[in-house]
């Protein structure tokens, strides 16, 4: 285990669609993120004590760039919009919460067990760079597969049902299916993991 590298998470992502999916506020919402970062420390904590002593533990998605979110969230007012990246402001919020939640309890961690490395990974940093990105991503917020609907995602017809379509240049793309990442945005943040700025120390300065 010493020698292995431990990649914890991401986790919450799951949990908080389905939180979402079911009507709940964000603030409502924001009363799971404790217990969902002490689930994530206690992994942590039991990985360390097996033996581990590399571990990345990645925050959260910036879930309001996600065009299956920007859907359910649609609204009139410009004002819930980030004017940078178009994403909604709120989600996103949130997400920082969770992330902001995390780093204090990896503090923690990392003084409790000195000799391990607890790398935080910036999926949220990493991922929101993708949406100033014209160049490569020219419609950041579209899914590439789904069905018909303004981020072309459809809470009828996902990706992959009958009657749903995919873009012919995933790479062109950060959303696969509104809620996944394409192959080409997870690259991006891979290397903004391996190399930084997007992690913690960056993680080829400690392997
Ligand atoms: C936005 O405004 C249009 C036109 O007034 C209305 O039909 C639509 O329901 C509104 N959408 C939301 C999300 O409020
Ligand atoms: C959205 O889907 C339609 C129909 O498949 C397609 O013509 C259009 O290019 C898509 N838009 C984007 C930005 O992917």
């Amino acid at each position: 285990m010493s020698r292995s590298l431990f990649i914890v998470g991401e986790i919450g992502g799951v949990e908080y669609i389905m939180g979402f999916a079911s009507q709940k506020t964000i603030d409502q919402m924001k009363l799971w993120v404790p217990y969902i970062v002490a689930v994530i420390s206690s992994a942590v904590n039991d990985l360390i004590n097996l033996g581990a002593t590399t571990l990345i533990v990645p925050g959260n998605y910036a879930i309001g760039c996600a065009p299956s979110y920007m859907t359910q969230f649609r609204s009139n007012n410009t004002a819930d919009y980030d004017m940078l990246t178009g994403c909604l402001k709120s989600l996103n919020e949130f997400s920082v919460y969770h992330n902001t939640m995390l780093m204090k309890e990896l503090v923690k961690l990392r003084l409790l067990h000195p000799l391990a490395n607890i790398i935080y990974a910036d999926y949220y940093g990493a991922q929101s760079q993708l949406y100033l990105n014209k160049l490569d991503f020219p419609a950041p917020l579209y899914a590439c597969c789904g069905g018909p609907g303004p981020y072309n995602v459809s809470a009828t017809i996902s990706c992959g049902a009958q009657g749903s379509q995919s873009c012919p240049n995933p790479e062109n793309y950060v959303s696969w299916d509104g809620v996944h990442l394409t192959e080409a945005a997870n690259h991006a943040i891979a290397n903004g993991i391996l190399y930084g700025p997007f992690a913690i120390p960056p993680l080829l300065v400690v392997a």
